[in-house]
């Protein structure tokens, strides 16, 4: 069970029902966290956030005294990014970018092309040639390296050192820098490179990534002035409290950016700065027994909250009993120790997590997930069964 904090509690419990559910986020403890993030950097080590894990503009714009830039993966995040925190460094990146989206990135001026594959260098070039004539453009090739062995072993998702669509093999890099260093392309400029080769791993082993990425970037005889180290730093669903280690890792970065005094590094978490600062909240609705087990289905569910349905976890939460029951019918309660909680969907999948302590759950009683700050209302499939959509909270004690 993970409780909500204070202030993420009173607000729940102040909600009507027909106000449920709803994502409640507290942007004073996302602060309070991207600032302790940000202290437990080198200085010589810049955070871009990745807007992927959560876009909402409340969001982005809390993170803005503690973060570079930010990395954005589409012609959507980009133009999204660019008007709710405008003037802040993009770096545009991932895979397919599409002729329509890297001329929508030259014409706004973006910071950094982490370019994907030799065709999209060509591409890049011929664009910046007739949308941006005479404009340096900042490249960091995306490269899928092998790395130490294990070091992605603790990985949920591995993008690199294995076959995938992310990058270029680094077999394939040696045209691609001859052609940012050769005069073949003028206007790019080979700024450094790029790798995001997992999600999910901890302190230790990002440091070892860290090192295998920038001893193959220094070893490659072109001058560099930048690595971008990805993001992927670890979130434990399973024990909320437990959290990825940011100093060891900003001791092992200190330790890589005193080796390379010439190179700045830079890193692009995403799930790790948001994901705690989020709650969906809801209320139970009905509550019954099935084949020797208790289910209660709640408002709502995984077309709201899809990271439990994605990542095969039960998502954290906690429950905040209301004793009032305002029908004339009666109220269904769970009578064993374990309820499994599931959503109005017609799919045995939509399940928010599994035989979770919580004897004697009642209808109306609420429920609130917590970790669902990060991948969690922007990567659900919100318009499946045309149920409302929850309501959205921004906490904010500065006001
Ligand atoms: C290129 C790139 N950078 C950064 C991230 C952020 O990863 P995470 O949210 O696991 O930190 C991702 C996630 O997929 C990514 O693809």
């Amino acid at each position: 069970m993970t409780r909500p904090t204070p202030a993420v509690h009173d607000r729940i419990l102040s909600l009507p029902s027909t106000e449920l559910p709803a994502y409640v986020y507290d942007l004073t403890a996302l602060r309070a966290h991207a600032s302790a993030v940000r202290d437990a950097l080198p200085e010589r080590v810049e955070l871009y956030y990745a807007a992927k894990a959560n876009p909402e503009p409340e969001i982005l714009a809390a993170l803005g005294p503690y973060v570079d830039g930010y990395e954005v993966s589409s012609g959507g995040e980009l133009a999204h990014v660019a008007e709710a925190v405008p003037g802040r460094p993009l770096a545009f990146g991932g895979p397919g970018k599409t002729p329509q989206e890297v001329t929508a990135a030259l014409a706004a001026g973006t910071g950094r092309f982490h370019v994907e594959s030799e065709y999209e260098l060509r591409m890049l070039a011929e664009l910046a040639r007739r949308v941006a004539p005479g404009r340096r453009v900042a490249v960091l090739p995306r490269v899928n390296l092998p790395v130490a062995d294990g070091s992605l072993a603790g990985s949920s998702l591995a993008m690199g050192g294995r076959p995938t669509p992310f990058g270029m093999d680094p077999g394939q890099v040696g045209p691609v820098l001859a052609a940012l260093t050769d005069g073949t392309y003028p206007q790019l400029e080979l700024r450094g490179v790029h790798a995001h080769l997992a999600s999910g791993l901890e302190a230790p082993a990002q440091v070892a990534v860290a090192e295998s990425v920038v001893a193959w970037a220094t070893g490659l005889g072109v001058r560099l002035d930048e690595v971008n180290v990805g993001g992927g730093m670890h979130v434990d669903y399973g024990d909320p409290e437990r959290r990825f280690d940011w100093t060891a890792y900003g001791e092992g970065l200190a330790r890589l950016t005193e080796r390379h005094p010439e190179l700045t590094l830079r890193i692009e978490p995403g799930r790790a700065l948001t994901a705690y600062c989020g709650w969906y909240a809801t209320e139970v609705l009905d509550v019954k027994h099935s084949h020797g087990e208790e289910f209660a289905v709640v408002r709502g569910g995984t077309h709201h909250l899809r990271t439990p349905a994605t990542k095969g976890h039960d998502q954290p939460c906690s429950v905040l009993p209301v004793d009032a029951w305002p029908h004339p019918w009666p109220r269904p309660a769970a009578d064993r120790e374990r309820v499994t909680l599931a959503g109005q969907l017609c799919t045995p999948k939509d399940v928010l997590a599994r035989r979770v302590p919580a004897a004697g759950l009642r209808a109306g009683d609420r429920v609130v997930f917590a970790l669902a700050g990060a991948y969690a209302w922007n990567i659900s499939h919100h318009d499946f069964l045309m149920h409302p959509r929850p309501g959205f909270h921004f906490l904010d004690a500065t006001g």
